[in-house]
């Protein structure tokens, strides 16, 4: 059993592997089916989160087993910072979460760091309720935006020049959207770290992630994944350099976007933007509506003892 893991009986846990992705990427989706509906994580992007440099799997990541093999629950913590626990429906109510919740915390506590941060589903009743009673407190939000894409035309404004993102590009779109996101993220990707939760995820979408030129220079870019939802195309990241902003590329790019997987037989063009962005109001001008929505809690981390 992994350090300052007092996991309820019967249950067992291990660190995770890649292995262990179809079957967690199954948990999740139960977790969503019970919550949204349907399933929006793809098992890429369950890969990604145990795979990203940074995250080291053998002691960030644990796996939870009911005596006869069943996944129960999983849970990462990423730099002592970033945690995510799910917890299987069929196996609420032992303590499976609570306990997964404190070792997050020991982790934490082990790395050193002074807060550490959860992301949870607004419908998430239960998460919501464990994190606030141990007195988290809310840090930001995160909405999901959606956009019927039969509803969208497509404006180049003047001076771009916009086609599908070649592999070629991937060092110059990192470092416009790292640099774009530098504006408000606390801290700044390796590119193999940007490239590992994007553009070498099984489901990027190279031909549906329009770039956009001026001069010569990358200068905007949405970049796509074809995630399993059936109905929904989804912007991963879009940003626009600093000195090309307010003349309506964002638009264009996420209009090129929408008519790519319009052609895909897709309805909806989703993406999901942070409170720290600024941007939910740009996107609401585009036409696109809040759909979901997330709170990143934040809890004080006890010195190690
Ligand atoms: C957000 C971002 C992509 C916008 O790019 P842009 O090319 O300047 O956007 P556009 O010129 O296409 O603007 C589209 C519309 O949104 C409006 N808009 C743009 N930024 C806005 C903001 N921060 N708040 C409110 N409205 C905004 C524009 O006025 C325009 O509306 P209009 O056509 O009715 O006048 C760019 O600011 C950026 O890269 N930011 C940093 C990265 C980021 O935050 N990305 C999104 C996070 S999910």
């Amino acid at each position: 059993m992994a350090p300052h893991l007092v996991l309820p009986e019967p249950f067992t846990a291990r660190p995770a592997t890649t292995a262990d992705v179809p079957a967690v990427h199954a948990l999740v989706g139960a977790v969503e089916r019970e919550l949204l509906g349907r399933t929006e994580t793809g098992a890429d992007g369950i890969e990604a989160s145990l795979t990203r440099p940074g995250l080291d799997a053998a002691v960030d990541s644990l796996v939870v087993h009911a005596p006869d093999g069943q996944l129960t629950a999983w849970a990462w913590i990423n730099r002592g910072r970033r945690a995510q626990i799910d917890v299987a429906p069929a196996f609420r109510g032992h303590g499976i979460g609570s306990a997964l919740l404190d070792w997050t915390e020991a982790r934490a506590a082990e790395v050193g760091t002074d807060w550490l941060a959860q992301n949870v589903d607004d419908k998430d009743r239960a998460g919501t309720e464990l994190l606030r009673s141990r007195g988290y407190e809310v840090l930001a939000k995160n909405w999901q935006l959606e956009m019927p894409v039969a509803e969208v035309s497509v404006e180049l404004p003047e001076g771009f020049t916009v086609r599908p993102f070649q592999p070629d590009e991937a060092r110059a779109a990192y470092q416009l959207i790292e640099d774009a996101f530098d504006e408000w993220q606390p801290r700044r990707k390796s590119y193999e770290e940007w490239a590992r939760l994007s553009i070498e995820r099984a489901s990027f979408a190279p031909a549906l992630s329009p770039v956009a030129f001026a001069g010569g220079e990358l200068v905007g870019a949405a970049l796509c994944l074809d995630l399993p939802d059936p109905d929904d195309g989804y912007v991963e990241q879009v940003a626009v350099r600093k000195d090309q902003r307010g003349r309506g590329l964002a638009r264009a790019l996420l209009a090129i976007a929408a008519r790519g997987f319009r052609a895909q037989g897709k309805h909806n063009l989703t993406l999901w933007t942070h409170s720290d962005t600024g941007a939910l109001a740009m996107y609401e001008r585009l036409g696109m509506s809040v759909r979901r929505s997330t709170t990143v809690y934040r809890g004080r981390v006890r010195a190690a003892g």
